[in-house]
């Protein structure tokens, strides 16, 4: 969950797909700046970078889902990542896209696909951290850029952390 609401990875780790026009926009000397907005819901996050506005953000919604906006202009692009816990080590990611173009069920697939190659470019990311539990503030060096992210540890550690026993459990 952390990873999805983490904007500043999009340049590094999709520097391929959705984070491409940002890794392009981005210089050595370019600050990002993380922003976040608590909504009833859960909170809205935006990165900027260099003090643009591209115009997409993230929503998050307790306890599990990510909303990407993606700005295209007079269209309506969404990609939601519902991040659900398996069993003990193992998190199932359900992808779904909502769009208001483009709509021929022919074009599924070709959509399904690129949403794939995104989650697989995180694949390696989240497999690497080598836990299926965030780690407490003190046990990561944190940044600026972490604001999202740390959101989403508070509301774990207050919120859901030890709320729903995994049915494997005993
Ligand atoms: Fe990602």
């Amino acid at each position: 969950m952390e990873n999805m609401l983490d904007s500043p990875h999009l340049p590094f780790v999709h520097r391929r797909t959705i984070g491409k026009s940002m890794s392009r926009q981005m210089t050595p000397q370019s600050r990002l700046e993380v922003r976040w907005e608590a909504t009833p819901w859960g909170g809205r996050t935006k990165a900027v970078l260099d003090g643009r506005d591209g115009g997409a953000f993230l929503e998050f919604y307790k306890p599990n889902v990510m909303a990407l906006h993606i700005p295209v202009p007079g269209r309506h692009l969404r990609i939601h990542a519902l991040v659900i816990p398996a069993e003990p080590g193992t998190t199932r990611l359900m992808i779904c896209q909502s769009r208001d173009f483009a709509r021929s069920r022919l074009l599924n697939p070709v959509f399904s696909w690129m949403n794939r190659r995104i989650a697989d470019e995180d694949r390696a990311v989240v497999e690497s951290i080598g836990s299926d539990e965030v780690p407490t503030a003190a046990e990561q060096a944190s940044v600026a850029t972490d604001r999202a992210t740390l959101q989403f540890r508070k509301y774990y550690f207050e919120s859901l952390r030890g709320s729903v026993s995994h049915p494997r459990s005993p």
